[in-house]
């Protein structure tokens, strides 16, 4: 049995759907009981917790071989995995798989790079087999650009004119679901990312292309963003994040590319063109 936390998040959900199609008995531990209802397979269980309640971690992984560690960014975060680390090894788990991030140092100036570098000294630390996944980017980060495109033709982030080899969450979902249900991972960090390292300039051109008028890229100065961010009231860590995130890629690991996509699924990562391309409904007019 494989359990999936943040199951009902981005990269847990195809990450269950993927297990499942490979018949792979699954638990998810959602927070809301309801969030699987109308989703019906023979080898879905599903637990209700939150990483807050012991109680409910400690029934969630009874019977667990396997458990992909995922949750959303947040100042508790390495708290709620210490009582997952600590609930797993109680429980016998044998191997967790952390979602991390590349970039992931406890000296970063970014501080959820700094959580996940916690973490992932807490599980190398622990009595259980572990493999990190540090994904690059998102591709599906650019989604929130989708209603500027789509209204005024540009997007605004503080990008800077670097490139970042950014990666397609399909891609990550579905390495994870290789390496939880595979043998031969114990102990091995796989940096995900995609194909090539693009700019914010080339992701405009590539949008303009394929939705067939001009797409602008107006770049904005880190501190304007953070500014701009806290005035729509996000908390002052996250706007730092978001908007300094950039800082987080030394020695040109923004534009690193890897073959890790590639080894473990046996075919290149996804491109910034074919994603685009795939959600380019996103970035349409609204009518
Ligand atoms: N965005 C990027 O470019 C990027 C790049 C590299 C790595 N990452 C990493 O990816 C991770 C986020 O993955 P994602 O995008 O799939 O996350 P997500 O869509 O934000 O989903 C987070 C999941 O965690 C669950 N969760 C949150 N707090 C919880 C709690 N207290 N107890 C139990 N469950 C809880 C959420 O449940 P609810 O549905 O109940 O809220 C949800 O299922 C982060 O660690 C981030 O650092 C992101």
């Amino acid at each position: 049995m494989i359990l999936v936390t943040g199951a009902t998040g981005q990269i847990g959900r195809l990450v269950v759907e993927q297990l499942l199609k490979m018949n792979v008995p699954v638990r998810v531990f959602v927070r809301n009981e309801d969030a699987f209802k109308d989703f019906h397979h023979v080898l879905l269980e599903v637990a209700a917790g939150t990483f807050e309640d012991k109680n409910s971690l400690e029934n969630a992984v009874k019977g667990v071989e396997r458990l992909f560690l995922v949750a959303r960014d947040n100042p508790d975060q390495v708290v709620q995995h210490e009582n997952v680390i600590k609930a797993a090894e109680r429980n016998g788990v044998k191997h967790i798989v952390k979602l991390s991030a590349l970039g992931a140092s406890k000296d970063s100036p970014i501080a959820l790079m700094r959580w996940h570098a916690e973490t992932e000294e807490q599980l190398r630390n622990s009595k259980i087999d572990w493999t990190f996944l540090r994904p690059q980017l998102y591709m599906q980060n650019l989604l929130r650009f989708g209603d500027s495109v789509a209204s005024n033709g540009c997007f605004s982030t503080p990008m800077g004119s670097g490139e970042f080899a950014l990666v397609d969450i399909r891609d990550i979902a579905e390495a994870a679901a290789k390496v939880l249900s595979g043998r031969g991972h114990a102990d091995k960090i796989y940096t995900l990312t995609g194909p090539a390292a693009v700019s914010y300039e080339d992701i405009a051109k590539h949008l303009s292309a394929i939705l067939q008028r001009p797409i602008n890229y107006n770049q904005v100065t880190q501190k304007q963003f953070y500014e701009t961010l806290l005035e729509k009231g996000f908390p002052s860590w996250r706007a730092y994040d978001l908007a300094y995130i950039a800082e987080a890629y030394s020695n040109n690991s923004n534009k690193l590319i890897t073959n890790d996509i590639n080894t473990l699924l046996n075919r290149p990562s996804v491109s910034i063109q074919d994603f685009l391309n795939d959600y380019r409904v996103n970035f349409r007019d609204k009518a």
